[in-house]
């Protein structure tokens, strides 16, 4: 059945395409902003271990699951596990985690937007020179200054906000596919230049053990459960936006191939950004557990004192904010085409709509670095508390719930029909990740983290 039928809000157009988007999707924020500065507040390498662990046994067989499962059903996350729900004669219910993805969808894009917008306020600084030759003092105080101003940040917030709802307006095709292709190649080069670069700080081999050196001793129960939550995060998983993205996918394509390349680029270019911030960390005797403002402390002093530093310093933020859109645009997709199902409105209506609430909740984000940041939650405040809720809770949460389904409820046959593997070794690991491992994995985490038994505690 699924292989005839196409999404009515149109198919990507070739696997390359594909590739490019999803890859869009996984590389943002997530690998240079967030990656780096989590890292820094864990520890380091034992953390980083964790992580990559999560990326092969839990995050590469959910990709495969969340594209699997967008592809036979070709609609909205939503709809889509309503009709698989059907198919396999399963509890309606089922069809409540489209929604948890979709809910989540709009809290991280709300916070999201705040930080792209940090990233075009630095395409600005970067322009008039404002790192040419500072100190790190001044480097750190022009971000401090830019979290004190709700004006400032609201202005970015907006402008990004409606770049990215102006792009989803457009539709799966129109320029995405083309920008992305673009971008990855420029974005990885100037990582390279920034890998280049901290090899000359004299910190290097400190910052690359730092990065590498595992020391578990660092390692707490939460800890554990930010490194899971974060190869969700950096991989789009959990939500329903790689789900989307595989409803637009053509068939006769390998979705275990393309997952795991998907995964490879964004763990590398995540790897690429600690290794080229670690070693300005502690070359310029900076903090590494910081917190959020990390790279934009740390960066913009190799672009102030490399040759070249203007032209590269403008280009990796403007690639920042474009790496930003990408992702940005998956994570309302879903939302989006289930308006445009539902209610059967125009792709530009629903974007209005949807983009205005988020816009609107974004507004906790800018408010919390400033005039909000004395209320907290156990001790987080309105930024914090929607990062831990969504990366650490409900994308986990959502991927354990994908797993089962793609691997307990869906008929067997469905899945390797879809999935099209033909060997059936390959099928039976993938099955066995996703109705074992991974379920199990996110399971014991969140009860770790609740203290039933103290591993890491
Ligand atoms: N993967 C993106 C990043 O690493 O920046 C963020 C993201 C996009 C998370 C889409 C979740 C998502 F569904």
């Amino acid at each position: 059945m699924a292989d005839t039928k196409k999404s009515i809000h149109g198919e990507w157009s070739s696997r390359f395409a594909f590739i490019l988007a999803a890859t869009g999707s996984a590389v943002g924020l997530g690998n240079i902003w967030k990656f780096p500065y989590i890292t820094g507040e864990n520890g380091g390498g034992a953390f980083v271990i964790v992580y990559l662990l999560c990326i092969a046994a839990i995050g590469i067989p959910i990709m495969m699951a969340e594209t699997m499962m967008g592809r036979r059903g070709r609609q909205s996350p939503i709809n889509t596990l309503q009709t698989l729900t059907t198919e396999a004669g399963a509890d309606s219910r089922w069809h409540y985690l489209g929604w948890l993805g979709v809910v989540a969808g709009f809290l991280i894009l709300s916070y999201y937007s705040v930080i792209a917008g940090w990233s075009m306020a630095y395409v600005a600084k970067a322009f008039i020179g404002s790192f040419s030759g500072e100190s790190a003092t001044t480097i750190n105080a022009l971000f401090t200054d830019l979290q004190a101003s709700p004006i400032e940040q609201t202005i970015w917030h907006t402008i990004f906000m409606v770049a990215t709802m102006a792009i989803v307006a457009r539709g799966v095709k129109g320029g995405l596919e083309k920008a992305v292709g673009v971008l990855m190649p420029s974005l990885f080069f100037i990582l390279m230049l920034l890998v280049a670069y901290a090899m000359t700080t004299g910190a290097y081999m400190q910052g690359l053990e730092f990065l590498f050196k595992p020391d578990f001793s660092e390692m707490t129960a939460n800890s554990v459960l930010t490194a899971m939550g974060h190869a969700f995060f950096t991989l789009s998983l959990g939500m329903g936006a790689i789900m989307v993205y595989g409803s637009y996918l053509p068939k006769d394509i390998s979705i275990a191939k393309t997952s795991m390349m998907i995964a490879g680029a964004d763990t590398l270019v995540a790897l690429l950004a600690g290794i080229a911030i670690f070693p300005i960390v502690f070359a310029n005797g900076l903090d590494a557990g910081s917190g959020p403002g990390l790279i934009f402390q740390t960066l913009p002093i190799a672009f102030g004192s490399m040759t070249g530093g203007w032209l590269f310093g403008l280009l990796f933020f403007i690639l920042l904010v474009f790496a930003a859109l990408s992702s940005a645009i998956s994570l309302i997709e879903p939302a989006v085409a289930w308006c445009v199902e539902h209610y059967d409105i125009e792709r530009k209506l629903a974007c209005i709509g949807m983009g205005g609430i988020t816009w609107l909740l974004g507004m906790g984000t800018v408010f919390s670095f400033n005039e909000w940041s004395g209320m907290t939650l156990f001790g987080a405040n309105f930024f914090e508390v929607l990062d831990y809720l969504t990366a650490n809770i409900m994308l986990p949460l959502g991927g354990f719930f994908i797993a089962i389904f793609a691997g307990r409820v869906m008929l067997s046959r469905h899945a390797q029909e879809e999935l099209a593997i033909e060997n059936k070794v390959l099928f039976s690991v993938w099955s066995f990740l996703v109705r074992y491992v991974a379920p199990a994995a996110v399971f014991l985490v969140f009860l770790n983290v609740l203290g039933v038994f103290g591993v890491f505690s």
